[in-house]
């Protein structure tokens, strides 16, 4: 299976990159910057997500070297903890452009490649947060970029039926990454005391519910968000 995975230089992306590799799928990733995966299976793309253009070309020279895709990852994300107060406009829109209208733009431009596809169940898996289901303070312009990005996947996971492609999104509970450096201690741990199950989420958590919800042992699910850690 082909996989294409945004945001694959470091965090969640890297690691699932990785042990997809391991595990014998290949990956296309990409992120503004080079590649700090080496493997025979892998190709990366030095791209701005933000830019509808080169979001363009790069589906277009997948498809020109591959012919066809079987999922979608959609992981590269952004987030600015700040009270909404001190949040300058420039800076939410940011968060949109990263987390929500690179989002809309892949799916559109890997559609097109998904329904190449002989994969019984082909599917785009999105990314999304706790900082929805909480409504954590501080994470205004990140929550609601998320939150937009669950209801695309209810409302494109019908648009895509049709065409066969399913569409779901992981809901994320605090992981160690750059993303989270900048978060005290403390607070990480208050959100752990959160989840029913109270330990930090580890790149290895992830794995089995990203690989169900884009391989075809998940064929009949579609429009759902799924949160690891137990998020109520
Ligand atoms: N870490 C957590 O606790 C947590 C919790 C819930 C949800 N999430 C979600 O999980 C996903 C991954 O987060 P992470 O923690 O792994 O973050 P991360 O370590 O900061 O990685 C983000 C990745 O996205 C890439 N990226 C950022 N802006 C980009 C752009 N404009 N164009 C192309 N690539 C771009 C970065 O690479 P370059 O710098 O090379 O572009 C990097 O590879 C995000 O959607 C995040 O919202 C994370």
């Amino acid at each position: 299976m082909r996989i294409l995975i945004t945001g694959t230089r470091s965090g969640v992306g890297q690691s699932l990159a990785t042990q997809l590799l391991q595990r014998g799928y290949e990956v296309v990733g990409c992120s503004r910057k080079p590649a700090s995966i080496e493997h025979g299976s892998y190709c990366h793309y030095e791209v701005d997500l933000t830019d509808a253009s080169q979001v363009r070309d790069l589906f277009t020279d997948v498809r020109r070297r591959f012919r066809h895709l079987d999922g979608l990852i959609n992981n590269a994300g952004v987030s600015s903890m700040n009270h909404f107060m001190m949040t300058p406009e420039a800076v939410a829109r940011h968060i949109f452009d990263v987390n929500f209208f690179s989002v809309l733009n892949c799916c559109r431009e890997a559609t097109k490649l998904l329904q190449r596809s002989a994969e019984p169940a082909p599917s785009i898996l999105n990314v999304s947060s706790v900082a929805v289901p909480w409504a954590l303070d501080g994470q205004l312009a990140y929550s609601a970029s998320k939150g937009a990005v669950e209801q695309m996947t209810r409302v494109m996971s019908k648009e895509l039926a049709a065409l066969g492609i399913r569409v779901n999104t992981i809901g994320l509970p605090p992981v160690r990454t750059v993303l989270t450096r900048t978060v005290p201690k403390e607070k990480i741990d208050n959100l752990i005391k959160r989840q029913s199950i109270e330990r930090m989420c580890s790149m290895e958590d992830i794995l089995g519910p990203v690989e169900f919800l884009i391989t075809s042992q998940s064929a009949f699910v579609t429009g759902e968000t799924l949160f690891l850690g137990g998020v109520n």
